[in-house]
């Protein structure tokens, strides 16, 4: 999920790109706002941090790009593409290290196991809503 610094500072589309690039494929993505509801049962494992309000408060704020991205091992290698959490301390050449500078607004959420993953996606996305199809480049990628 691009979040709404990615969107208010024009970068979806260069970060989407650095995942086609990498040969991800995108399966779903959608410009939403969230409401305070969906943004509590996303984040909710982290309700009781400290920085829960202002984490919802955040997502809420603005459009957010929720994405649905496929490829061999996506979630790690997107993790990877993605950097730390606290951009000072993501490396550069990361999305993160190289855009961000603040831990709230840190461009992008990305889901970090297969069963997050994929509560995370019904959060965000009926199934009619996720496209399957195959590139025309796909055998050569995997
Ligand atoms: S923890 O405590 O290690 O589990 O938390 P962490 O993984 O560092 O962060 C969880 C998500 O909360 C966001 N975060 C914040 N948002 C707003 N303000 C503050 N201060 C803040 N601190 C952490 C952090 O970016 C993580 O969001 P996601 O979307 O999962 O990357």
């Amino acid at each position: 999920m691009l979040k709404p610094d990615a969107v208010k500072r024009r970068l979806a589309g260069e970060v989407i790109g650095r995942f086609e690039k990498r040969g991800l494929k995108i399966l779903a993505a959608k410009m939403m706002v969230i409401n305070k509801e969906l943004a509590e049962t996303h984040y909710g494992e982290h309700a009781e941090k400290p920085f829960f309000k202002d984490l919802v408060d955040y997502i809420t704020s603005g459009p957010v790009l929720a994405t649905v991205i496929e490829g061999e091992e996506c979630i790690s290698m997107i993790r990877k593409m993605v950097g730390a959490t606290n951009p000072q301390e993501a490396d550069m050449g990361t999305i993160r290290g190289d855009y961000a500078i603040d831990t709230g607004r840190n461009i992008i959420h990305a889901s970090d196991a297969p069963d997050s993953a994929k509560r995370e996606i019904s959060l965000f996305f009926d199934e009619s809503e996720i496209c399957e199809y195959v590139l025309p480049d796909e055998e050569l990628i995997y």
